[in-house]
């Protein structure tokens, strides 16, 4: 009886200390965009889809030499954290219109791959 409280007990502390595992992995972020976003993006250089290095606050639409749709360019929008989310969610749902027929199922994920997209700075 004595143990089996213990393990309970034990099962609680562990679950309550949980959610840390959750903290966005910039890590797993560049493990994912390494094997999904590749094929279109790359830091440094625009291929399909635009380079990302500095996207943070970034206007979306803007980065130069990249052929953007008009969506896209006129959509307003800023790259943060939150929009980030959403477009990586749905992108045709977020900015109706685009061009990005891709998207990321996880949150967790997507936390991660926003923390990666994060770690990308402007030299
Ligand atoms: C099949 C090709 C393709 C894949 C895969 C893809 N993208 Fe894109 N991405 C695009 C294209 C094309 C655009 C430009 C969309 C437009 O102009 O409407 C874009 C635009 C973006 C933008 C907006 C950038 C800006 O400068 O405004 C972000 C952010 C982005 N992609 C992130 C990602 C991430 C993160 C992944 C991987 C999870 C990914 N994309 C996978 C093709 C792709």
């Amino acid at each position: 009886m004595r143990r089996s409280f213990a393990f309970l007990a034990a099962a609680f502390l562990y679950s309550a200390a949980a959610p840390t595992a959750f903290a966005a992995d910039a890590a797993h972020g560049e493990e994912i965009y390494n094997s999904r976003c590749i094929a279109c993006h790359s830091p440094d250089a625009n291929r399909v889809g635009p380079k990302h290095r500095g996207v943070l606050g970034r206007a979306a639409g803007t980065v130069p030499d990249f052929n953007y749709s008009k969506a896209v360019k006129r959509s307003g929008v800023v790259w943060g954290e939150e929009t980030l989310d959403k477009w990586l969610t749905n992108p045709q749902a977020f900015i109706p219109g685009q061009r990005m027929n891709f998207r990321v199922a996880d949150p967790v994920d997507r936390a991660d791959l926003i923390a990666y997209l994060k770690s990308l700075k402007l030299p």
